[in-house]
C-alpha cells in the first residue's frame, strides 16, 4: 500500500466515544429517539448508553467486554485509549484537525461516564435493569425484531484486515464472512432500521469505500432492506467518501 501509513491497532480496542459524538455520527440525539427501542453494538465504554437512558429512551449496550468485573473493564478502557493514542501518534493518515490533547480528554471522559453508569445498572449493580448486555457478534442473544433502531460504530469495516482498508493485522482480523454474519445477526435483530459507521477503508490517503461495503450492502438486500450511504457530521477523517451505511426494513 503506498501513502500515508494508517494507524494500526494491536486489537479490537474498548474504546468509546461520548454522546456528543454519537449525536455527530448519526445526527440523532436522544430526544430523536424517544419512544423507540435503541441498540449500540458494540457499545464498548461510550456514553451514548447513559445519556440515551438520562433521557428516558429505552437503550440498550452490549460488548463481549461487560461480561467481566467492574474493575478489569476499567483497566482494558485505560489500556486502550492509551494504546490507541499510540497508534494514532505512529500514523501520518491522521487529519492535520486531530487534537491528542482533545481527544484524550473526550474518550477519558466517555469512560468515566460509561463505568458510572455500569456501576450502579449493569448486571451486578444495584439498579440493573436490562441495559447493558454482555454479548458479541455474531450472535446476539435478542429476538427477532427486538429493537426499532440498531446501531453499529467502529466495528465493521474498521476490523478488517489493514490490507482490506481495516486497521489491525490480517490474524486478529474480521474477514468477510465475519462480516456478512454479523451484518445479519444486527439486522435480524433490528424492526426497522440498521445504521452502519464509518465504511470506508481506513488507507485514508485514498478516500475509497471500503471493499466489503458492497457485499455487505449485498446481505441487506437479500434480508429485505433498503441501503443507502450518506455522509455524517462526525468529520473523523476521509474527505470525499460518504460514511454511514443506513439499511431501512422494507
Ligand atoms: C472501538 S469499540 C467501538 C465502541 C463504540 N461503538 C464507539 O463507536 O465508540 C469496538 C468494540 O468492539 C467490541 N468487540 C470485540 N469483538 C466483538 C464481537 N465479536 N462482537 C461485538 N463486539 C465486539 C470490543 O469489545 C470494543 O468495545
Amino acid at each position: 500500500m503506498s501513502g500515508p501509513r494508517p494507524a494500526i491497532l494491536p486489537r479490537v480496542v474498548f474504546l468509546g466515544r461520548s454522546l456528543a459524538e454519537y449525536q455527530r455520527i448519526w445526527g440523532l440525539s436522544p430526544g430523536d429517539l424517544i419512544g423507540q427501542r435503541v441498540l449500540d453494538c458494540p457499545c464498548g465504554p461510550a456514553g451514548f448508553v447513559a445519556g440515551c437512558r438520562a433521557s428516558g429512551v429505552e437503550a440498550v449496550g452490549c460488548d463481549p467486554v461487560l461480561a467481566l468485573e467492574l474493575e478489569e473493564i476499567r483497566r482494558l478502557g485505560e489500556r486502550d485509549r492509551l494504546d490507541t493514542a499510540a497508534a494514532l501518534a505512529a500514523s501520518d493518515a491522521v487529519l492535520a484537525s486531530h487534537d491528542p490533547e482533545a481527544w484524550n480528554l473526550e474518550k477519558t471522559r466517555s469512560l468515566r461516564t460509561f463505568l458510572e453508569d455500569f456501576a450502579v445498572h449493569g448486571p451486578h449493580g444495584p439498579d440493573a435493569d436490562g441495559r447493558y448486555v454482555a454479548a458479541s457478534l455474531p450472535n446476539l442473544p435478542f429476538a427477532d425484531q427486538a429493537f426499532d433502531l440498531v446501531l453499529s460504530a467502529h466495528f465493521l469495516f474498521t476490523y478488517a484486515p489493514a490490507e482490506a482498508g481495516g486497521m489491525v493485522e490480517a490474524a486478529l482480523a474480521f474477514d468477510l464472512q465475519f462480516h456478512l454474519a454479523a451484518a445479519g445477526e444486527l439486522a435480524r435483530v433490528s424492526a426497522k432500521e440498521l445504521r452502519l459507521y464509518p465504511i470506508y477503508a481506513a488507507d485514508s490517503g485514498h478516500p475509497r469505500l471500503h471493499p466489503f461495503l458492497e457485499p455487505v450492502r449485498g446481505r441487506l438486500v437479500e434480508l429485505g432492506f433498503a441501503t443507502e450511504v450518506v455522509r455524517s457530521g462526525y468529520d473523523q477523517g476521509v474527505e470525499g467518501v460518504p460514511d454511514t451505511l443506513v439499511a431501512r426494513r422494507r
